[in-house]
């Protein structure tokens, strides 16, 4: 299994670039099924889950071509066309290995009229159930059965008829099945108290490229007018606004000055509210967002929350960043119920950090110092690698499979702006 070695203390300084979203892109690809026309998605990730995303659709029908991989560029091209849907049912051991995949469930209902999911189950950062995928199909006129492990989602008259339906919890999952049905769906369907998330506005402007009606975009409440049909197109993934806040943390703990190229500031203005609170200068530029540390890391009190807040998905980093800072800072975990793995990982780095249920005390201590460390999931891998990357001496992050499915060529970002980091294979 490959490691990730790192020698801690170089200052970070230049440019990185961001990649496609990791999340957008696991909403964009299952459209594929929406149409039988041809969708080419661009500014793709080169990510572990893009790739088993691929292969799930491959399962169900979809052809995948992968174009335009050229040595040393980010990103790639892939065609994806569902001329017919060849199987309606993603396997266990598909789901079991990417959660995302529960994904499939409202496009192939919508266009096949059946679709038959295994149910994920639990994951490292909490139980993540997916009644409200469910419930939000059944509003629209779905069948639901729950049997042997799997959800089938049936549509009694071969078409969803459309329907309404308010979230009482914001999910982004279950927003984005809801939206895929909806698109092909006989009638109207709203939903109310939806995800706002900008890989939510990414996913309605695909749809809607694809010939989809959807008003409302970008707020809580999207009224879906359902056609007969969708068609192809070409679309590019929007930046990834975690990877760019994850870079923004490495310059935050390195006290250096990272260049984000192509982040967007309207969609992580959050994060950047957040590191300008913690003391760093924050430049939106046109090509991107410069993050420069400006003396000592101040602390913070953060919580988080769907957006236009807080993301959970920066809340790993940001504890590992504030480690460092002069004071203590208060983190609540208010998304997810178990998404403080990182920490007894940090705790052998130095780190002095207090977990009381959802909320945790991160008292800045003087240095932090190289070990071996292991996490549970993406983001709290991240968080480890920021932690080597400010620690005294050698740190060595196991389990690299967690970063390969969310940062593309994550050792190559940070040597390109001097970081001393590299990945070993072992045998
Ligand atoms: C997505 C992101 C993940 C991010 C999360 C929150 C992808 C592939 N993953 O995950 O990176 O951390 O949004 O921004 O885009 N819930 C229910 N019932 C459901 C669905 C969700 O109770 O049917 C709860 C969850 O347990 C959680 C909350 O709703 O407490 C939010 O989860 P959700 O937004 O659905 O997260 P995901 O879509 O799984």
């Amino acid at each position: 299994m490959d490691s990730i070695h790192i020698q801690g203390g170089k200052r970070l300084e230049g440019a990185i670039p961001i990649s496609g979203a990791k999340n957008a892109a696991l909403t964009l690809l299952p459209c594929a099924l929406l149409t039988e026309d041809k969708l080419t998605l661009t500014n793709l990730p080169r990510l572990a889950d893009v790739d088993s995303f691929g292969h799930l659709l491959n399962m169900l029908g979809v052809s995948t071509k992968v174009e335009g991989v050229k040595p040393g560029e980010f990103g790639r091209c892939m065609t994806l066309r569902a001329g017919e849907i060849a199987s309606t049912v993603a396997p266990y051991d598909m789901v079991r290995r990417m959660r995302a995949s529960i994904l499939v469930l409202g496009p192939m209902l919508a266009r096949a009229g059946e679709s038959t999911v295994s149910l994920p189950g639990g994951c490292a950062i909490g139980d993540r159930p997916i009644d409200l995928h469910l419930q939000a199909l059944e509003a629209m006129g779905a069948e639901i059965e729950l049997a042997a492990g799997y959800v089938k989602a049936t549509a009694p008259k071969g078409r969803i008829g459309g329907g309404d339906f308010s979230f009482p919890v914001v999910s982004v999952g279950a927003t984005e099945n809801a939206l895929m049905a909806a698109v092909l769906a006989a009638g109207r369907s709203q939903l109310f108290n939806a995800a706002r998330e900008p890989e939510i506005v990414d996913l309605c402007k695909l749809l809607v490229a694809m010939g989809g009606r959807i008003e409302g975009i970008g707020s809580s409440h999207l009224i879906i007018d359902g056609v007969e049909g969708l068609h192809g197109c070409t679309y590019a993934v929007m930046p990834d606004r975690i990877e760019a806040g994850s870079y923004a943390c490495a310059a935050g703990i390195t006290g250096g000055s990272v260049d984000l190229v192509g982040a967007r500031p309207e969609e992580m203005l959050a994060t950047t509210n957040a590191l300008a609170q913690c003391g760093l200068i924050v430049e939106f530029h046109e090509a991107g967002i410069k993050v420069t540390a400006d003396g000592g890391l101040r602390p913070l009190a953060l919580s988080t929350a769907p957006f236009p807040g807080f993301a959970t998905d920066m809340q790993a980093q940001f504890m590992a960043m504030l480690c460092r800072a002069d004071g203590d800072s208060f983190l609540e975990e208010t998304i997810f119920e178990n998404r403080y793995m990182h920490v007894p990982e940090l705790r052998r780095m130095g780190a002095d950090v207090d977990v009381r249920g959802r909320s945790a005390i991160v008292r800045g201590v003087p240095r932090l110092t190289g070990a071996q460390v292991m996490a549970t999931d993406l983001r709290a891998s991240m968080s480890l690698i920021l932690a080597g990357l400010a620690a005294e001496g050698e740190t060595e992050v196991l389990r690299v499979y967690h970063l390969d499915r969310g940062y593309e060529r994550l050792e190559e970002k940070l040597s390109a702006v001097g970081a001393t980091i590299e990945r070993r294979s072992a045998g």
